[in-house]
């Protein structure tokens, strides 16, 4: 039974069990009912309680049945019955009262919750607006301005917070049942049909237009792109402006609508992705037999940008931090660099002040390497440079302890290259973060040949404890993120190099819902970093870049970058790079005549005729190479299914949610119109290796495989 039936003295109990999270399935649904009835027909019976097991009141509906025929007794089913019992019902609520959680809260006459309890309309992360009545019954408790923020946010509002809006009546400590029971034999005798929201006027109806005008401004600047959070907005603006059940009408004509959007089914996608790419695998262990080790102390070496980041990530999750540089000058600069970065972060609220306090007496700068012998993991985030990398490690091995997980930042380099300057090969892993390391939520880990499932099943851990989302996958050269971004970065200087201006890209890009296009990018990283990328990757060709390189390893190349870095424009640290900016380190990138110069006698020394590219051309040729190049990951089992790929995409370059990550939106477009294109490019770009069409990509385009499906044929292609 997912809801259990007892009566308590004068008290019905109706107690969710449901686990995880006791998300409002079918029997949750029915069960409620039944009990509801039970307890109005029961005349020893005075008053109810709703109460969860386990670690939650209601998480929400369950959202594994969206998409599938809905049964009866529906949600708002349930919460009439219970709003119009001729006995008064208590929600008691802990853990986190959510959605269809907190709806049918919002249906009891009274709510009371334990003082760590958090309650919220996480529904717009689904690309959905509340269905059960959340958009017209919160506007009543909290009056506009409160519930359109909270809706289309989807924020999580402590529970003190929830009070002061008037959500949750009191806020009880100890046993939750038995306050709970206290509390629902208070009340009996009292009136209560005053407390059925659905009678309530919305406080500050009149000014309905100012406050909704409000809010859809922050939305379309915080939400570009996404649909849900403007209909959030405008159905709780209909509980101003409509009578409840016409409200309630449209908030269930306006939820049918998203529920069949190809938004919310990319953002439904990615909410279990995001949970799936945690059941990782790896030949010998999985997330199932591996031991994570304690990290109790940890060191960063290198206080440069990437360092520095990486150490804010783990001083901010309460760990103590070796800060390790070669010299005190550089020593200096890395303690500076973290000061600001955790004052930024108090000042926007990202951290609590305490935190940042407390995170400058865990940080212990160093010059020495003996200061490292008791920690129990290191990263490495020096200099991209495998003799360098190499030596770091050499030391590490030298000094630290036998149980310490060694790992390496670094975006490129096989793991095993790195891993052979130890005498522990088995303790030595990835740690990939992405820039900026104290706010980009991927964490890419990399296992070699040798890392131990151990050692693997320690830095996943590591990364949720600094709140990063952890994805593994197998070294090679770029490993997951780095190698799909390769093509999909070749492919717009290429664009550029045809016909295109760097302004027609970005904007291709930012129209598909990327946050910046990829000039800007570079503009950002800076011009000179992937001129430098660019010989190493030559230098490990054993080759080097001249003016005339066509060709790198067999492999087209264009050598605009390198124009943009004879003229010192490295980017907005100087300036000016693909753009010019209002100062040295500006923000604001403007087209620029010196920078259209450059890109034209480029072509004119190569005999490039600019033609017309188009918007489509653009997108194509960059997200379909890029796709292609997953395909290839997939079949080389650097990961193991699609999920791994698209949550890289989201987290590490902020590929749009509501499109899923590449792999779910190809499927979308239809593997078969992909493949076809990449045919086409593949024949009119022959000296792109990124444009040969992937085998497993073929197979699955051919046979029309669902997306479901793809990680199946994922292991039989490998054989
Ligand atoms: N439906 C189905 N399964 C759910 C679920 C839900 N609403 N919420 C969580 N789960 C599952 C997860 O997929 C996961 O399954 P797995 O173990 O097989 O991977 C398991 O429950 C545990 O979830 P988490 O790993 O996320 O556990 P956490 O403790 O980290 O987080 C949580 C708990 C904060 C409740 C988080 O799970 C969450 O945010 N859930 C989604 C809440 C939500 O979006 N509610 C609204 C649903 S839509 C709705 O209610 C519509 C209504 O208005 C009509």
């Amino acid at each position: 039974m997912s809801v259990d039936y007892s009566v308590q003295g004068s008290v019905a109990v109706l107690t969710v069990d449901n686990p995880p999270v006791n998300a409002l399935g079918y029997g949750v649904r029915d069960g409620l009912k039944t009990g509801i009835e039970k307890a109005v027909g029961d005349s020893q019976v005075k008053s109810v309680v709703i109460i969860g097991k386990g670690r939650t009141f209601p998480a929400g509906a369950d959202i594994r049945e969206f998409g599938k025929p809905s049964r009866e007794p529906w949600l708002t089913t349930n919460g009439q019955l219970i709003e119009t019992s001729s006995k008064p019902v208590v929600a008691a609520i802990h853990g986190t009262c959510l959605g269809g959680g907190l709806e049918i809260a919002l249906f009891c006459h009274y709510r009371i919750a334990l003082p760590f309890a958090k309650v919220g309309f996480p529904e717009v992360a689904l690309g959905l607006i509340p269905g059960a009545g959340g958009t017209q019954r919160l506007s009543r408790l909290t009056g506009l301005p409160v519930a359109m923020e909270m809706i289309y946010s989807g924020r999580h509002v402590p529970i003190n917070k929830a009070k002061e809006y008037g959500i949750i009546d009191e806020i009880v400590t100890g046993d939750l049942l038995k306050a709970a029971l206290e509390f629902a034999q208070s009340i009996q005798g009292r009136p209560f049909k005053d407390r059925c929201l659905k009678f309530k006027a919305v406080p500050g109806a009149d000014r309905v237009e100012e406050y909704a005008s409000a809010a859809m401004s922050q939305v379309k600047k915080k939400y570009k792109g996404y649909e849900a959070p403007m209909a959030c907005v405008q159905a709780v603006r209909a509980s101003a402006e409509l009578s409840y059940e016409e409200g309630m009408k449209f908030e269930r004509e306006v939820f049918g609508q998203l529920l069949e959007s190809g938004q919310a089914r990319a953002q439904q996608y990615a909410f279990f992705a995001e949970r799936a790419v945690t059941r990782w695998q790896m030949p010998g262990g999985s997330y199932k037999t591996a031991k994570p080790l304690p990290v109790r102390s940890t060191a960063v070496i290198g206080g440069g940008t990437m360092g520095s980041g990486i150490a804010v990530c783990l001083l901010s999750a309460g760990l103590p931090v070796y800060l390790l540089e070669q010299n005190e000058k550089f020593l200096q600069s890395g303690v500076n660099m973290v000061k600001n970065i955790m004052a930024g972060s108090a000042k926007l609220g990202k951290i609590s002040m305490e935190t940042a306090k407390k995170a400058a007496t865990l940080l212990k700068p160093t010059l020495s390497y003996e200061d490292l012998r008791d920690v129990d993991l290191v990263i490495e985030a020096v200099y991209e440079n495998l003799d360098l990398k190499r030596e770091v490690f050499s030391k590490l091995d030298k000094v630290c302890k036998k149980s310490a997980i060694l790992c390496t930042n670094t975006s490129t380099i096989d793991i095993d290259r790195i891993s052979t300057a130890t005498s522990r090969p088995e303790s030595v892993v990835g740690t990939h973060f992405f820039a900026p390391a104290y706010h980009m939520k991927l964490l890419e880990n990399i296992y070699g040949t040798r890392t131990s499932p151990n050692a693997v099943a320690t830095v996943m851990k590591l990364g949720k404890t600094i709140n990063k989302v952890p994805v593994l996958v197998k070294s090679c050269h770029g490993f997951l993120a780095n190698r799909m971004n390769a093509p999909f970065g070749s492919e717009a200087i290429f664009l550029v190099e045809e016909g295109a201006s760097p302004q027609e890209v970005d904007q291709a890009n930012e129209d598909f819902g990327m946050p910046i296009g990829p000039f800007k990018v570079r503009d950002l990283s800076g011009i000179d970093i992937s001129w430098r990328i660019n010989r190493e990757v030559a230098k490990a060709m054993g080759t080097t870049i001249t003016k005339e390189t066509r060709f790198l390893g067999g492999n087209r190349y264009c050598g605009l970058n390198d124009d943009f870095y004879d003229r010192g424009r490295y980017g907005r640290k100087t300036g000016k790079g693909w753009y010019r900016y209002e100062k040295v380190g500006g923000k604001i990138p403007v087209v620029d005549t010196e920078s259209q110069e450059i890109i034209q006698s480029y072509r004119e020394r190569r005999g490039i005729v600019k033609r017309k590219i188009t918007p489509q051309e653009i997108h194509e040729r960059q997200f379909y190479s890029c796709i292609n190049e997953g395909f290839r990951i997939l079949d080389e089992g650097i990961c193991n299914t699609p999920e791994e790929i698209d949550i890289s995409w989201i987290y590490g370059f902020s590929f749009p949610k509501y499109r899923g990550g590449p792999m779910f939106y190809a499927s979308q477009i239809g593997l078969q119109k992909v493949y076809q294109r990449i045919c086409h490019y593949h024949q009119t770009c022959p000296y792109s290796i990124h444009w040969v069409p992937n085998r497993l990509l073929k197979k699955l385009a051919e046979n029309n495989v669902p997306f479901s499906e793809w990680a199946n044929h994922v292991s039989k292609s490998r054989m």
